[in-house]
């Protein structure tokens, strides 16, 4: 383990319990302010932690916004915006995003083009965002209900991890997080996905932190292959077309969706296009969907979602001259990025997962 975190220290991803690591790291690099932005949860139940340890959060001036996805649009954004101009923040300034990944991606942007951008530190508090969103660069915004429409990539200064931070997040919100780890792993590392499915059904007691750690270096390690997203970190998106439709066209009907619960949804149904495009066995689909549903209690789609969530795939990112494009996996632990399939393949998975969860 020990090395893991030195290896995670060497990409400026510091795992730890010492807070004081944060104000040595912000004491070196001499900034002229420091701001924290946070969502109501993560000011109320994160900071004060943070204050009891770091005289640089305890003495900085606070941009709260209302928690939830629903913020994560440009007229926060411009509120954040205003702040950081009230707040006098100049180029040598830092902003501290103390949040899930709504507060990580919002303010990722936010300090990426203020003043054509300065630096910003992501503390992530949920386990989303510990093994997922704060890394890789990625940030943005929604627009109406298209999920990250406007963004960039811009890599934090750094980020730290402070897992005690994960005390008062609520138990579900943590359960939604083991999405991306069960992604990583289906994507990259059996054993890892083995991992994450027994300590969630309370088979073995696997070590979260391990957990953590080893979640962090897959990301980390196949962002470093492809930092813009033109191929191989095309994987990391595995299980998000589908969920990214998923949770746009609940957002639409104003039930939002957690994020994690959209991709295992979308993982299933993604599963099912790879199972029929001959590059997935139909009995590794199944075991996956089962693992999954004996853990989670899945969205149910009825049947006239299926023609929303079809609009939003259409729209996805990653494809090319209007055909879908997916990463999908071939058996658990690899996977396989630009699969093209029909609309026709992606409606028949759809509708067979909404017969199925009901
Ligand atoms: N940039 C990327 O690479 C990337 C990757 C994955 C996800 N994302 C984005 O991340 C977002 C989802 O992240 P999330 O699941 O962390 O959602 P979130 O930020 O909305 O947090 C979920 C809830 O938990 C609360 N919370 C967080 N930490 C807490 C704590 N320690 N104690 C108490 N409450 C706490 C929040 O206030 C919120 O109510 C989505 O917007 C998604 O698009 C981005
Ligand atoms: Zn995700």
């Amino acid at each position: 383990m020990e090395n893991k975190i030195g290896a995670l220290k060497n990409k400026q991803v510091y795992f730890t319990d010492e807070v004081s690591e944060l104000d040595t790291f912000i004491e070196k690099n001499k900034y002229t302010k420091v701001v924290v932005l946070g969502d109501n949860n993560t000011i109320e139940n994160c900071l004060p932690y943070l204050n009891l340890f770091s005289s640089y959060t305890a003495n900085a001036d606070i941009i709260e916004i209302d928690a939830g996805e629903g913020s994560k649009n440009i007229d926060i954004c411009i509120g954040i915006w205003n702040m950081m101009m009230d707040y006098e923040m100049d180029r040598k300034s830092l902003l501290l995003n103390v949040g899930g990944g709504m507060v990580s991606d919002i303010g990722a942007f936010a300090a990426s083009t203020y003043m054509r951008g300065i630096d910003f530190i992501n503390i992530p508090t949920s386990l989303l965002a510990m093994v997922d969103a704060s890394h890789g660069g990625k940030n943005g915004i929604d627009v109406n209900d298209y999920k990250n429409m406007i963004g960039g990539f811009n890599n934090p200064t750094a980020v730290f991890i402070f897992p005690t931070l994960l005390d008062t997040l609520p138990a579900e919100e943590k359960k939604y997080g083991f999405a991306e780890i069960i992604k990583h792993g289906l994507i990259a590392n059996e054993k890892h996905y083995d991992a994450a499915i027994a300590y969630l059904q309370e088979k073995e007691n696997s070590d979260l932190n391990e957990l953590i750690v080893d979640s962090i270096l897959i990301k980390i390690g196949i962002v470093a292959q492809d930092p813009f997203d033109k191929n191989e970190r095309k994987l990391l998106n595995y299980g998000h077309s589908l969920g990214h439709a998923i949770e746009s066209s609940f957002l639409a009907l104003e039930k939002p969706i957690s994020h994690g619960l959209a991709v295992l949804a979308g993982m299933i149904i993604e599963n099912k296009i790879a199972v029929a495009l001959g590059l997935l066995t139909e009995n590794t689909a199944t075991k996956i969907a089962q693992d999954i549903q004996s853990i989670y209690t899945l969205p149910k789609i009825k049947a006239d979602t299926i023609a929303p969530i079809l609009h939003y795939l259409l729209l996805d990112k990653k494809n090319v001259d209007a055909s879908i494009q997916l990463a999908i996996i071939t058996k658990i632990g690899e996977g396989k990025v630009a699969q093209t399939c029909s609309t026709a393949m992606a409606a028949a998975a759809i509708q067979s997962y909404s017969e199925e969860i009901k």
